[in-house]
């Protein structure tokens, strides 16, 4: 990661699924930036670590994104500790088993939505009313290449839905309230060498290498770098729109 240069000094941010992969490395750099992070997963021992880690500007919390009353709980402890929230990172996400349509049960399908689509959704309802209180923020929801196109190989109807529809709820509330200076964004990675991406191929990422046309995968902190540039200031005038960051997997 780049040297770090006060870019967040000023914001206290939630990061969802902050325990390992992406969420991790995000948490690592907005800390190192000067942002006062809360960070939430149901691995609350290892969010909890991770603060103990990065010191008393940030907090580890036991929470399942797709639990309304969860959210609740978070809410109450960030405002205990740190005061109203400018930052949200939706990142908590789960790929669900990888299989056709015929074979995918409707219990499968709920367990996606609920962690990918349903928990961005409450994280968004959750923050917002800080944000319009303080006549600004940023919210950062992490999608996927799912979401701009059926990546077959590798997804099932729920993930590839799920990150659809991240991806048109961000426009949304980018729309409607913009004009109480809360920014909206999506970020659509393509394949990053996280713990979720190993399990599925191994440490240099098996054959996916041969479809990205930079020749490799990403360092989760290679989709760090857009998502604090997402939060922070210098991204004034950027809302309502999707960045990838794939390698130009999706571009020919
Ligand atoms: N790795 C990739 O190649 C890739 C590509 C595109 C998009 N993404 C997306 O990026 C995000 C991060 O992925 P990653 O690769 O770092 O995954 P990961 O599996 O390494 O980490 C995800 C974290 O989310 C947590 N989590 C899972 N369910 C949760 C819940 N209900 N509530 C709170 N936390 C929960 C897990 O415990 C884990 O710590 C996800 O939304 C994923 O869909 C990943």
């Amino acid at each position: 990661m780049a040297r770090a240069l006060d870019r967040l000094v000023g914001k206290t941010a939630i990061i969802t699924g902050a325990a390992q992969g992406m969420g991790e490395a995000h948490a690592r750099a907005f800390a190192a930036e000067g942002a006062r992070v809360i960070l939430t997963d149901v691995n609350g021992d290892g969010v909890r670590r991770l603060a103990d880690e990065l010191g008393e500007n940030a907090l580890g919390l036991s929470h399942d994104v797709g639990d309304p009353a969860g959210w609740d709980a978070v809410m109450v402890q960030a405002h205990d500790r740190f005061g109203p929230v400018n930052v949200l990172v939706n990142n908590a996400g789960i790929i669900g088993p990888v299989k056709g349509i015929l074979d995918f049960s409707a219990e499968e399908f709920t367990e996606v939505f609920k962690v990918n689509e349903l928990g961005v959704f409450l994280g968004m309802k959750a923050v917002l009313p800080d944000m319009i209180a303080a006549g600004g923020g940023s919210i950062v929801n992490i999608s996927s290449i799912a979401g701009m196109l059926g990546t077959r190989a590798s997804s099932n109807a729920a993930y590839c839905s799920t990150k659809f529809a991240v991806r048109g709820m961000s426009k949304l509330i980018a729309a409607q309230w913009g004009h109480a200076g809360i920014r909206v964004n999506s970020v659509h990675p393509g394949y990053i060498l996280t713990p979720m991406m190993i399990a599925a191929t191994d440490e240099e990422g098996g054959g996916a290498k041969e479809v990205i046309p930079l020749g490799r995968l990403a360092k989760p902190d290679e989709v760090t770098r857009v998502v604090l540039f997402l939060a922070s200031d210098e991204s004034s005038f950027v809302s309502g729109a999707e960045h990838v960051v794939d390698g130009a997997m999706i571009a020919g």
